[in-house]
C-alpha cells in the first residue's frame, strides 16, 4: 500500500519563492519521490487571484504525487492538520533596504500565523520560516505557539550554507557535491559567521582533506569568501531586483528533506534552531548552528573546537539577534 498523504503548508504561496517552491515539493524534491502531498496555499486577499492561477497551474502540471490543493486567503484554514510548514508569506526586502526596516511588518504577521498553527496544525508539525528576518520571525512564532514543541520551530540558513559550499566548489574548481561541513553561525543576515575550519573537500581521486590545506590562503578564507557568502542575498537583489527565489526554495527542500529523512553519515548541514546553549550561544535566540538529523529529529552536532576569530565572529551575529528580538519585541507593543 502507498503512504498516507503528508500536509505541507507554504505561505506566501502566490509570492517569488512561492512560485519556485510549489512544483518542487509536488514533485517530490522536499520529501521524496514515494511521498504523496496535500498542499496548503495561503496567501493573502490581495493576491487572491494569483494563487488562484498557481493552483491552476498546479493542476495543469498533473503530478503524480499531488492528492489536492487547498489555496486559501485564510490562515486558520491554511493551518488546518499540517504536518509540515514553510512559512514564506511576509513583506520582502527591497533593494537599499536594510532587514530591520522589515521587521514591524513582518513580527504582527508571525504573531497572528503562530496562533492559527497552535490552534489547527497536526500535533508533530515541523515548521521552518523562510521570510526576513527569518530568525527572529522564527522566534516571536515559537513564543506566541507554546504548544508546539521548540523542537520543532526552525528558520532557513541553509541557503547561505550552500552558498559557502558553492563558493568554495568555484574557487577550487570541483563539484559543489565534493565540499561538506562548512557552518553557518548566527543570523540570516550580513553578521552570518561562514565558517570553514572543519569543512572537508574529497579531490576527484584523492581522500577527504581539510578545506583549508586545499584552498591554502587563509587570507582569502578569512576575508573576502566570509562578506561574499554574508552579502550574497544583496547581490542577488542588485542583479535581480529581486530576492533569491529558486535557490531559496531549493534551500527550504533541502532544510525539510534532511530533517524528516536524516542527514547523510559524517556530514552536518546548517539549520537555525533555539538555542540550548550549546557553544556558549545564549538560550532565547534561534541561532544557525551544524546540525545532524534522524528520524526526524534534529541535534546539534557537539565539540567542534572554536578558536579566537570563530569566537568573535559568533558571538556578534549572536549579539545582533538579541537586539533583534530587543527590537522585535518594541514593535509588537
Ligand atoms: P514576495 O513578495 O514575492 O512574496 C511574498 C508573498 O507573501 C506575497 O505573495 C505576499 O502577498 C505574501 N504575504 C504577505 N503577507 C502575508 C501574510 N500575512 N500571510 C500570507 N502571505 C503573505 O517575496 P519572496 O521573494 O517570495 O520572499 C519571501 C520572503 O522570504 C521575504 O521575507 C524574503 O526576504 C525572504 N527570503 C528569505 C531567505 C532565507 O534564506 N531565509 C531567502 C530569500 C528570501
Ligand atoms: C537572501 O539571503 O537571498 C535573502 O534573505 C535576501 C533578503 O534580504 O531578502
Amino acid at each position: 500500500m502507498g503512504k498516507e498523504p503528508v500536509r505541507v503548508l507554504v505561505t506566501g504561496a502566490a509570492g517569488q519563492i512561492g512560485y519556485a517552491l510549489v512544483p518542487m515539493i509536488a514533485r517530490g524534491v522536499m520529501l521524496g519521490s514515494d511521498q504523496p502531498i496535500i498542499l496548503h496555499m495561503l496567501d493573502i486577499e490581495p493576491a487572491t487571484e494569483a494563487l488562484n492561477g498557481v493552483k491552476m497551474e498546479l493542476v495543469d502540471a498533473a503530478f503524480p504525487l499531488l492528492m489536492d490543493v487547498i489555496a486559501t486567503t485564510d490562515a486558520m484554514v491554511a493551518c488546518k492538520g499540517v504536518n509540515i510548514a514553510v512559512m514564506v508569506g511576509g513583506f520582502p526586502r527591497k533593494e537599499g533596504m536594510e532587514r530591520k526596516d522589515v521587521m514591524s511588518k513582518n513580527v504582527s504577521i508571525y504573531k497572528a500565523q503562530a496562533s492559527a498553527l497552535e490552534k489547527q496544525a497536526a500535533p508533530d508539525c515541523k515548521v521552518l520560516v523562510v521570510a526576513n528576518p527569518a530568525n527572529t520571525n522564527a522566534l516571536i512564532l515559537k513564543e506566541f505557539a507554546p504548544s508546539i514543541p521548540e523542537k520543532n520551530i526552525t528558520c532557513l540558513t541553509r541557503l547561505d550554507h550552500n552558498r559557502a559550499l558553492g563558493q568554495l566548489s568555484e574557487r577550487l574548481k570541483i563539484h559543489v557535491g565534493q565540499v561538506k561541513n562548512v557552518i553557518i553561525w548566527g543570523n540570516h543576515s550580513s553578521t552570518q559567521y561562514p565558517d570553514v575550519n572543519h569543512a572537508t573537500v574529497t579531490p576527484t581521486n584523492s581522500e577527504e582533506k581539510p578545506v583549508r590545506s586545499v584552498v591554502a590562503d587563509d587570507n582569502w578564507l578569512n576575508t573576502e569568501f566570509v562578506t561574499t557568502v554574508q552579502q550574497r542575498g544583496a547581490a542577488i537583489i542588485k542583479a535581480r531586483k529581486l530576492s533569491s527565489a529558486l535557490s531559496a526554495a531549493s534551500a527550504a527542500c533541502d532544510h525539510i528533506r534532511d530533517w524528516v529523512l536524516g542527514t547523510p553519515k559524517g556530514t552536518w548541514v546548517s539549520m537555525g534552531v533555539y538555542s540550548d546553549g550549546s557553544y556558549g550561544i545564549q538560550s532565547g535566540i534561534i541561532y544557525s548552528f551544524p546540525v545532524t538529523c534522524d528520524k526526524g529529529q534534529w541535534s546539534i552536532f557537539q565539540g567542534l573546537k572554536i578558536d579566537d576569530f570563530s569566537r568573535e565572529k559568533m558571538d556578534a551575529t549572536a549579539k545582533e539577534l538579541v537586539e533583534e528580538k530587543t527590537l522585535a519585541y518594541s514593535c509588537l507593543n
